[in-house]
This record gives structure tokens, C-alpha cells and sequence, in this order.
């Protein structure tokens, strides 16, 4: 198992700077590595803000915490400081090609000891361990949205995962106060096997006519008493993420269950990506 000090962070979207908050919060020292520089200071921001937002809910004084957790973050467009990392989540767009650029510049630069952990919705994790020289070392690591608020992680064995390397995960996860279920690999795993047909299915609903989103969503969260409805889940993950996922899905079980619904098509193409962009099937303004 890896003695764990520096933790790698690849994207600074939605996820990846939950998972920098959560890993930096934990006393490691992390660095955030996405394409662009605008990119990174709106994490910067973000990441401050979180911290400062959860420090007044717990009635803590804490400007200065959230300033001592951004000191341990170090923002960079480039990979050269991985050279000593221990374990990289990587959270970069669900795009096959992008993912395989990015673990490209990892082999370059990782020393052979490090973890790779794997965020992805969908892409099976022995075909990313397939891309490296060390399948071994390769785990998925399926954190929940918002990453500081869940407490579980759905974490996934690729073909080829070592026990050490559940071990690393697991020493990883625990020093941030979260709990993995462990699951066999398959695209999807067990989470989005199921919630990726939900809720395209509940476009084609809205599709149809058969009913508005607010009517869907009702059903699951009064009839249900589900917390969300399965089209405000889909907003707050982001509808170019779902699409991409189940997209992913269509191409590596081949069965047309997975057919992307064109309405959710033509909402990405529209740039409606749900809470992210300000509107998907619900509006949200920015303070949300
Ligand atoms: N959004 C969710 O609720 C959720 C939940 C679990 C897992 N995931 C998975 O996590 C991953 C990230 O999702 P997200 O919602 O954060 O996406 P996002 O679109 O918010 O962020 C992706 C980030 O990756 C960056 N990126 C793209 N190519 C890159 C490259 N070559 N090098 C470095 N950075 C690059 C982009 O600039 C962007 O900042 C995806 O694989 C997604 O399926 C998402």
C-alpha cells in the first residue's frame, strides 16, 4: 500500500474541485491540474468560497481555514509537479479521447508506484488500465456529487486491480471521512447502469408529452419520497455529462437500450447543461 502525502487532481470541473477541497481538507498536499488558467482561478474561487460556506453553517470563524486549505492546493496547467505524486484522481471531461491524452502525460510523468484513481460515470476501469503499464495500479474511484457533502464513494475493480491498491483507495477515502462500496467492474458499475436509463427515460417522458419535468420529478420525490426527482439529478450532474455517459454506455454494451434521447441531444447542443450553465430542465440562478 502507498504511504499517501501528495494527492494529484486532474480537471477542475464540478468534480475535481470537490475532490482537491476534500483532499486538502484532509491534510494532503494536492495539486489541481486542468487545461486552462480561468479554469483554475474560478476552482480557486469556488474551492474558498466552500470552505467558508461550510465553516459558517458550522458556526466556525473561518476566513482564515479557508485560506489555509487553499495554501495546500497548488494550480497548475502543466504536469511536471506529479513527478512525486503518491495517488491521481482524475476527473477530466467523460471523453474517451481526452481521458487517454490525459493518462498519456501521466505515464510521462508519475513515478511507477502511483495509484491512478478513475472518475468516471461510465467507462469501464480495465479499459483505462488497458491504456497504462500499470493495470495494477488502476481503480475506480466513483465519487458522488457534491463530493464534500457525500460520504460514500462507489469504488470499482478493474480486471486487473491489486489488493494494494484497494488498500491505498481505501486508506484514501477514510482519511477524508468517506466510506467505498466495492464493486466488479462493468461500464456504468452498479450506480449508472441504473440512474443513466432513469433518467433518460424521463426525457423521453418529457419528449413525448406524457408529462412536464416538474410532473416527473414529483412522482419520484412525493410518491417516492425520493430527495430529487431524476430530472433535477440529471441538472445538477449536468446534461453533457449525461449524455456522454450514456453515449458510453450505447458503445460498450452495444444494445440500443442505451439510446441517447434526442431531446437531451438537442438540450447540450442548445448549451442547457442543467445548474451548471443556469438552465437545463429547471433554471437556477447563481447563487444557488
Ligand atoms: N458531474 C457529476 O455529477 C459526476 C459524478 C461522478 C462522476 N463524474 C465523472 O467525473 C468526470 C468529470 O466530470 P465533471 O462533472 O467534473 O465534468 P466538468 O465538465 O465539470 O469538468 C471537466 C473538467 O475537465 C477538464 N479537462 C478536459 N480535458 C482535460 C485535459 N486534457 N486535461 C486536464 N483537464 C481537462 C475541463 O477543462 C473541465 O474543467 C467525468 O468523467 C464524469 O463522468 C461526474
Amino acid at each position: 500500500m502507498n504511504k499517501l502525502q501528495h494527492i494529484a487532481v486532474i480537471g477542475a470541473g464540478v468534480m475535481g474541485v470537490g475532490v482537491a477541497q476534500c483532499a486538502a481538507e484532509a491534510g494532503f498536499k494536492v495539486t489541481l491540474v486542468d487545461t486552462s488558467w480561468e479554469v483554475l482561478d474560478k476552482a480557486k474561487t469556488t474551492i474558498a468560497n466552500n470552505v467558508r460556506f461550510a465553516g459558517l453553517m458550522k458556526g466556525i470563524k473561518s476566513v482564515a481555514n479557508s485560506a489555509d486549505i487553499i495554501e495546500k492546493i497548488s494550480f497548475t496547467t502543466t504536469y511536471e509537479q506529479l513527478c512525486d505524486a503518491d495517488l491521481v484522481v482524475e476527473n477530466v471531461t467523460e471523453n474517451w479521447q481526452a481521458k487517454q491524452e490525459v493518462y498519456g502525460h501521466l505515464e510521462q510523468h508519475c513515478p511507477p508506484q502511483c495509484v491512478y484513481a478513475v472518475n468516471t460515470s461510465a467507462i469501464s476501469i480495465t479499459k483505462v488500465g488497458g491504456i497504462t503499464k500499470r493495470a495494477a495500479n488502476v481503480i475506480g474511484m466513483h465519487f458522488m456529487n457534491p463530493v464534500p457533502l457525500k460520504g460514500t464513494v462507489e469504488v470499482i475493480k478493474g480486471f486487473h486491480t491489486s489488493e494494494a491498491t484497494i488498500a491505498t483507495a481505501d486508506a484514501f477515502l477514510s482519511a477524508m471521512q468517506k466510506e467505498m462500496v466495492l464493486v466488479n467492474d462493468s461500464p456504468g458499475f452498479v450506480s449508472n447502469r441504473v440512474l443513466m436509463l432513469t433518467v433518460n427515460e424521463a426525457v423521453n417522458l418529457v419528449h413525448e408529452g406524457v408529462a412536464t419535468a416538474e410532473q416527473v420529478d414529483k412522482i419520484f420525490t412525493s410518491c417516492f419520497s425520493h430527495q430529487m426527482g431524476p430530472l433535477e439529478t440529471a441538472d445538477l450532474i449536468g446534461l453533457d455529462t449525461i449524455l456522454y455517459s450514456i453515449e458510453m454506455l450505447y458503445e460498450q454494451f452495444s444494445d440500443s437500450k442505451y439510446r441517447p434521447s434526442t431531446l437531451l441531444k438537442k438540450m447540450v447542443d442548445a448549451g442547457l447543461l442543467g445548474k451548471k450553465s443556469g438552465e437545463g430542465f429547471f433554471k437556477y440562478s447563481s447563487l444557488e
